[in-house]
């Protein structure tokens, strides 16, 4: 591991401390490297964008203003070690779904991690976008290899869902709702959306591995969202935070996750995703093939699927694939 790593990893882990200056003489001693070598890397950093303050007597930390993506700063943020993921943050990328793909094609193990901070390709459900600009989100992809039926892979979204809303509550102490089947509103608007990617073995049709995309906006984009996005779009905070907000909630989002993917089975997430559900008991608009039909959603089975009622009585069974679902007003 670089000097630089190390030292972010230190910093990163003194973050919370109440007196959490290190000194150089400090540093260089857990590093064992020189005193100018601790400088050096210190420079580094600064020009990778992390806010470290310096002071004479006192040494270095990171400026509470900071919000810097990093491997350090989300592992130092788990509440627990999480040795299964390996993460990995890159400052942008096209789409983290699309390297993490690339990932498991080459073999890589499930738990592989991919972070961004942007994305200049970011991919959304039905072929759409997925507005993705620099400093205000985060964008993430877990690789998992799980022994489940391809029909069953919905329920990774699911989980996911309700991983996302846990965390925000974790993190902001705000209450996260979700729009069956992959969006989380706070306070009426979209500020997470998760597409699954899957490929499954034609004989056996079970996964052979699966992506679980999370793309989360922290911060309203500088500029403002976009004006097809304006009306349904927001974000998880009016203006930047202090404290390190995008790798404390990438940590939260990802360690729950994780709990509910090892039994995934169990569909120990399931009460909660009906709990937070902002379609159930209400009038929906279901867009399916360029077509627009009126429904009451009346439940979510076992499987994530949605039971609507249609205006003339007759009950359907709604699986994602190519359907949406909007709120009436
Ligand atoms: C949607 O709202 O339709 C789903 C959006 C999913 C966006 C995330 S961001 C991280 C991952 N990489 C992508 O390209 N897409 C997902």
């Amino acid at each position: 591991m670089s000097v630089k790593e190390q030292l972010l990893i230190l910093l990163e882990e003194n973050r919370t401390q109440a007196n959490n200056w290190l000194s150089g003489e400090q540093l260089a001693g857990q590093m064992q490297v020189s005193r100018a070598a601790v400088w050096k890397a210190v420079q580094a950093l600064r020009e990778e964008g992390v806010e470290i303050l310096s002071a004479a007597h006192q040494g270095y930390r990171l400026s509470q203003a900071g919000d810097h993506l990093s491997k350090a700063g989300i592992c130092a943020a788990f509440e627990k070690e999480l040795n299964a993921l390996q993460i990995n943050v890159l400052p942008t990328v096209d789409s983290t779904n699309t390297c993490v793909r690339a990932l498991a094609v080459q073999g890589c193990p499930e738990g592989t991690v991919l972070v961004a901070g942007s994305q200049t390709a970011g991919r959304g459900r039905l072929g759409r976008s997925f507005y993705s600009p620099g400093d205000t989100g985060l964008y993430m992809s877990v690789l998992v290899r799980p022994t489940l039926e391809a029909s069953r892979a919905v329920l990774l979204t699911t989980a996911a869902a309700v991983a996302v809303c846990e965390a925000l509550e974790a993190v902001t102490g705000r209450q996260a709702q979700i729009k069956w089947v992959n969006d989380v509103f706070l306070d009426g608007k979209k500020v997470c959306g998760i597409l699954t990617e899957a490929a499954f073995g034609t004989e056996s049709g079970t996964l052979e591995y699966a992506i679980a995309g999370i793309g989360i906006n922290v911060y309203p984009p500088q500029g403002g969202f976009p004006e097809a996005l304006q009306d349904i779009a927001g974000s998880v905070y009016p203006a930047a935070q202090p404290g390190g907000v995008r790798n404390r909630l990438a940590a939260a989002v990802l360690a729950r996750f994780w709990h509910y993917y090892r039994s995934l089975e169990k569909r120990e997430f399931l009460p909660e995703y009906r709990r937070r559900s902002l379609v159930l008991g209400r009038e929906i608009v279901i867009q399916q093939h360029g077509t627009e039909r009126r429904a009451t959603a009346l439940a979510i089975d076992e499987d994530c699927h949605l039971l609507v009622q249609h205006p003339d009585g007759s009950e359907e069974l709604l699986s994602t694939g190519e359907i949406s679902v909007r709120l009436k007003p």
